[in-house]
C-alpha cells in the first residue's frame, strides 16, 4: 500500500480545516492521496463550504490530494485506510437542548461529562455502531479514530461491540502537556506526562522533562499560576490546598467534578447572559462558515481558535502517522484497560498512555489508581458502562440507573425527570427507546 485514503465522517464540521492543515504538514510521512468528507443531508451546505476550502488549502500547498465530499457514507468508507469520526447527531441544536435540560433541575449539563453527554451518547452510539458495520464490510483493515463525544463512552461501545480496529482520541492530554511544559519552561516534546484515568477525567500523575522527575515543580507551578483551562470551560480555580492534597495534575474537566457548585453557578449565569456553550458556538460557527466560504480563504482561519479543539489535528494525525509508519511512539489514547490500571475492570475504556505501532495501541502499565482518585473513577466508569448498555438496548431502566450514577446528578427523582425530558426532546433521534 503506497497511498492513504482518509474518510472523515462529520466532514462538514468547522474543525475539518484543522485536519486538512495537519495532512498538509505531514505530507512527507503520510502519503495521503484521497480525503473523503462525509456528512448528512442536513449538513449539505456546510459540507460543500468545507470541501471548497479544503480544496483551496490543498491546491495552495501544491499537493496532489483528491478532496471530495459526499453524502454516501458507504462510498467514503469503501477501501479507506483510516476512518475519522467527528460527527454530531442532531447538530448543535441538540447540544443546546442537552445543556439546557439539566440546568432546569439545577444540574450541570455539559455535553461530554454530564447528563448532556449522556443524551449525546444515546444519540451517537447506534449511529457509530452502524458506521462500524460498514467498516467491517467495506474496509475491514481500516482504523477507526474516534473524536466524537463523549469520546470515552463512544469508544467503549465500539471496542466492546464491534470487530473494528479502533482508538478513541481527545485533545485534553496534549493541551495539558503544552500547559505543563510552559509552566516548567520546557519544550512540550521534552515533557512526558504519565496520564491515567478516563476521558475528560484524566489525571497527570507524574511529569518528566528529558527523563527527570519534575512532578512536584509542576504541581507548585499549578498552585502559583492557576490551573490551565480550555476555551470551552469556564476558568474557575482550584484552591492551593486542594491541589496540594491531590498531588497530581487534574485535567480542565475536573472542575466539573471537584468544583460542582461553583461550576453550576457559573453555567447558570452564562446561560442567562451569553447563552450555553452550544449557543455561543452556534454564533462562532456562523462567523466561521462565512469566512470559510470566501473564495480567497485558503488557510485555517484564526477564528477557529475560539473553539475548544486546540491541537486536534496534531493528536489525530500524529496517531495516524504512528500507525501507518509503525513508529512505536507513545500517545495518550482511549482503549480497553486490559490490566493497565490494575484496580479497574479489563473490558472498559480508559484514557492512558500507550505505545502505538501498526498493530495498534499497547497500553503502558500504570498500576493501581490511588484510593482518593479511584472512587470517582469507578463511579464515573459505572455511569459510562451503563450508558453504553442503555444506548444499545434502549432499556429505560438502564438509562435511569446510568443517569443516577452520574456524579453531577443529585438524586434518582431528578434523574427520572431529566430522562423524561431527554427522551421527549430527542424522540426522533432515539428510535431505540420507542
Ligand atoms: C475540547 C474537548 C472536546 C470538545 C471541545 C468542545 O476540545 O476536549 O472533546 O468537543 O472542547 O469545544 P467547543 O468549542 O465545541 O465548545
Amino acid at each position: 500500500m503506497s497511498s492513504i485514503k482518509l474518510a472523515v465522517i462529520g466532514g462538514g464540521s468547522s474543525y475539518t480545516p484543522e485536519l486538512i492543515e495537519g495532512v498538509i504538514q505531514r505530507v512527507e510521512a503520510l502519503p495521503v492521496s484521497e480525503i473523503c468528507l462525509v456528512d448528512v443531508e442536513d449538513g449539505k451546505e456546510k459540507l460543500s463550504i468545507i470541501e471548497g476550502l479544503s480544496r483551496r488549502m490543498v491546491e495552495k500547498a501544491g499537493l496532489n490530494i483528491r478532496v471530495r465530499a459526499t453524502l454516501d457514507r458507504r462510498e467514503a468508507i469503501r477501501d479507506a485506510h483510516f476512518v475519522m469520526t467527528q460527527f454530531r447527531v442532531g447538530g448543535l441544536k441538540a447540544r443546546a437542548r442537552d445543556e439546557r435540560i439539566p440546568l432546569k433541575y439545577n444540574v450541570i449539563g455539559q455535553e461530554t461529562t454530564g447528563p448532556g453527554g449522556f443524551a449525546k451518547a444515546l444519540r451517537t452510539i447506534p449511529v457509530i455502531l452502524d458506521i462500524c458495520k460498514d467498516i467491517e464490510e467495506l474496509a475491514p483493515d481500516a482504523w477507526l479514530i474516534n473524536f466524537t463525544n463523549p469520546a470515552g463512552i463512544v469508544t467503549e461501545a465500539v471496542l466492546k461491540h464491534t470487530k473494528v480496529k479502533s482508538i478513541g482520541l481527545c485533545n485534553v492530554p496534549i493541551g495539558m502537556q503544552y500547559a505543563v511544559a510552559e509552566s516548567l519552561n520546557a519544550k512540550p516534546e521534552e515533557t512526558y506526562i504519565e496520564f491515567a484515568g478516563l476521558n475528560h477525567m484524566v489525571w497527570g500523575h507524574r511529569v518528566y522533562v528529558n527523563g527527570e522527575d519534575r512532578t512536584q515543580e509542576a504541581i507548585a507551578a499549578l498552585i502559583e499560576g492557576g490551573s490551565a483551562t480550555m476555551k470551552n470551560i469556564i476558568d474557575t480555580q482550584f484552591s492551593s490546598e486542594f491541589i496540594q492534597a491531590l498531588n497530581v495534575i487534574p485535567c480542565p474537566y475536573h472542575r466539573y467534578f471537584y468544583l460542582k457548585n461553583t461550576m453550576l453557578e457559573e453555567e447558570m449565569k452564562s446561560s442567562k447572559t451569553e447563552g450555553t456553550r452550544a449557543e455561543q458556538v452556534m454564533k462562532t460557527e456562523e462567523e466561521l462558515f462565512e469566512i470559510y466560504a470566501s473564495p480567497e480563504m485558503d488557510k485555517k482561519p484564526e477564528q477557529l481558535e475560539k473553539r475548544g479543539g486546540a491541537h486536534y489535528s496534531k493528536v489525530s494525525l500524529n496517531l495516524v502517522d504512528a500507525i501507518w509508519n509503525n513508529r512505536k511512539d507513545i500517545h495518550t489514547v482511549n482503549i480497553l484497560n486490559n490490566g493497565a490500571i490494575s484496580n479497574c475492570a479489563p473490558d472498559v475504556s480508559v484514557e492512558i498512555n500507550a505505545v502505538i505501532d501498526s498493530a495498534g495501541a499497547h497500553p503502558i502499565t500504570f498500576g493501581a489508581m490511588p484510593v482518593e482518585l479511584n472512587g470517582l473513577m469507578q463511579q464515573v466508569k459505572s455511569y459510562e458502562s451503563l450508558a453504553v448498555e442503555a444506548a444499545i438496548t434502549g432499556d429505560r431502566h438502564k438509562a435511569l440507573l446510568a443517569l443516577t450514577a452520574n456524579p453531577f446528578v443529585p438524586d434518582a427523582n431528578v434523574a427520572e425527570q431529566m430522562l423524561n425530558d431527554i427522551l421527549e426532546q430527542n424522540k426522533s433521534l432515539l428510535p431505540q427507546f420507542s
